[in-house]
């Protein structure tokens, strides 16, 4: 998959290729047999380059976590291959992940259940010296109160017990656990979707400018793309464990192509009020289908409000219409703002090997609707980069 980013050049800190993680599903009673698979994650590929947050977004069980989890190998994936710094690690065995995960670590959503109750910060902290066997110099404690320092904490309370922090601190335990090595590549899975409002412009600006020191890629796990918008440079769009969009942050907020990132944005509240109530809200039919019996085809095929009889039997493939922007859809929205039309695949676009585009062959461009949607974000709107907090 090309990038279209400028620091997206060279080895990347992490290459995810065709990775699928399917779980079993055991049939009840006492002699449990698998009778099926759930299919978390199915044939994801993205780069994360040094230094660039690659958001990951989508619904509810979409796979986003598991995603995570599977390229660091927490969830041993189905198929697939994971590099670390072009290094392959797929195959490594427990012993040879160790020094491989000292380069890679998590941040974990929920800052009430990541940290050890019984553990003081300092012990939790330090943890990946131990593991590693590191000895940081002028000791580990002075390492740890250094980074609790760097994260915002007082390194006084090096002795506290994680009951003893709010939830934005604790966060912040966890995001010190997570460079005490100096990771290149970090998945932070939901790190502020549990902290108020306030409190999250403040873990994401720490994120931040831990990046911008250590050059640390993230895989920014998030269900909300106005989250998302804030720290990412690239943003991919996932729906029932597969990529359905993957562009940068301008080209998918100004110029969404998938129907089902046009439903996401549509979807984010405009502070504007009666903006608000001019926008149209894209409201997806039906609910999201079980991972253990994905739809046939086009995955998105049974909520999409532009599906043709081709959605259901031919699965589009991911194809790269503008450079570096990424779509999987036999009818990308191509035209979109200013005409508010939604036009059919442009007989231009070369599929991906095996894969096809519905009226390509055809030559049609006949697929005209009116959906007169406008998010706020038109191609020529700057993407408002946050409260200045956040810079
Ligand atoms: N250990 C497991 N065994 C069986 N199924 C699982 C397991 N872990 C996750 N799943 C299923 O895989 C799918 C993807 O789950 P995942 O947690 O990755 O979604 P998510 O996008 O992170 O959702 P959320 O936004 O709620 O965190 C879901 O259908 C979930 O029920
Ligand atoms: S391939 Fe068809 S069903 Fe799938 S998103 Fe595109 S138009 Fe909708
Ligand atoms: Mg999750």
């Amino acid at each position: 998959m090309s990038q279209s980013v400028e620091p997206a050049a060279g080895v990347p800190a992490l290459r995810v290729s065709d990775l699928r993680t399917y779980f079993p599903v055991r049939s009840k009673g006492l002699f449990p047999k698998t009778i099926g698979q759930v299919k978390a994650v199915d044939g994801v590929s993205f780069e994360v380059y040094p230094g660039e947050t690659l958001g990951l977004v989508g619904e509810s069980g979409c796979g986003k976590s598991t995603t995570g989890r599977s390229v660091l190998r927490l969830i041993e994936p189905t198929s697939g291959r994971i590099e670390f710094d072009g290094v392959d690690v797929t195959g490594l065995s427990s012993k040879e992940m160790v020094p491989v995960r000292r380069k890679a670590a998590m941040i974990f959503q929920d800052p009430y259940n990541a940290l050890n109750p019984r553990h003081t910060v300092g012990a939790i902290i330090s943890a990946p010296f131990a593991v590693q066997g590191v000895k940081p110099p002028g000791g580990v404690k002075a390492a740890v109160q250094e980074l609790m320092e760097r994260v915002g904490l007082n390194p006084e309370h090096y002795n506290r017990y994680p009951a003893e922090f709010s939830g934005g601190q604790r966060q912040r335990i966890g995001i010190a656990r997570a460079v005490a090595l100096r990771p290149k590549f970090i998945v932070c899975d939901e790190p502020v979707s549990a902290l108020d409002v306030s409190i999250q412009a403040q873990v994401i600006n720490l994120l931040r400018d831990l990046q911008d020191e250590f050059g640390i890629a993230y895989l920014f796990v998030a269900h909300d793309l106005a989250v998302v918008r804030q720290i990412s440079n690239r943003v991919a769009v996932m729906y029932l464990g597969q990529v359905m969009e993957l562009a940068t942050r301008e080209d998918l907020y100004a110029r969404p192509l998938h129907p089902y990132t046009h439903a996401l944005l549509s979807a984010i509240p405009v502070p504007d009020p009666r903006a608000q109530k001019q926008r149209e809200h894209i409201m997806l039919s039906g609910d999201l289908p079980s991972p253990a019996a994905p739809p046939t085809g086009c995955v998105f095929h049974t909520r999409c409000f532009q599906a043709q009889e081709i959605c259901a039997s031919e699965k589009p493939a991911l194809v790269e219409p503008t450079t570096g922007h990424h779509v999987a859809c036999h009818f990308p929205i191509l035209e979109f703002l200013g005409t508010k039309e939604i036009l059919g695949p442009d007989p231009g676009l070369t599929p991906r090997a095996g894969g096809s585009l519905a009226g390509a062959a055809a030559g049609s461009n006949d697929l005209i609707r009116e959906i007169g949607t406008d998010y706020g974000v038109g191609p020529d709107t700057p993407i408002d980069p946050g409260p200045s907090i956040w810079r």
